[in-house]
């Protein structure tokens, strides 16, 4: 092997894991899951928010769910155990589906950016994110699919 392929070689490799650790990084960061289809909504188990570390408890700011149903997902906001928005991933300038960065939605396609809330902040969009209402119970969440806003 010369030194020219070596390099190639240990660069190669390198970028691989580099890729492979960002992937697996981010699986755990973001959590998907299907919801379930009830009449007028769906519901999601406050659990799914949960992450459990050495015997202690701590709790994803949000969650996203995809499902075949649903033409863009829905991203789940917890505020506290009874406080969480939903917000619908469709972009409001030319509907590109949305990219959830901690606690703002971000477009890929122009940049436009919207609050936990739906609030759009930055442009080039100029309208508000579809929300749903979301009714906490003791172990589940209901999201009603009814009244988007
Ligand atoms: S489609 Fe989202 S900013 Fe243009």
């Amino acid at each position: 092997m010369t030194r020219k392929d070596f390099i190639i070689n240990a660069c190669t490799t390198c970028l691989s894991a580099t890729a492979v650790t960002s992937l697996l990084t981010s699986c755990t960061v973001t959590r998907y899951i299907p919801g379930n289809l009830v009449t007028n909504g769906l519901t999601v188990s406050k659990d799914a928010f949960a992450i459990s570390q050495k015997g202690n408890t701590a709790y994803r700011s949000f969650i996203i769910i995809r499902n075949d149903t649903l033409q863009y997902p829905i991203c789940v906001y917890r505020f506290d155990d009874h406080s969480y928005s939903a917000v619908w991933m469709r972009c409001t300038h030319q509907g590109s589906e949305l990219l959830a960065s901690g606690d703002f939605l971000q477009c890929p396609a122009h940049g436009s950016e919207f609050t936990n809330k739906g609030q759009v902040t930055n442009g080039p969009a100029d309208n508000n994110l579809r929300t749903f209402p979301v009714i906490a119970t003791l172990t589940e969440l209901f999201i009603d699919l009814r009244k988007p806003s």
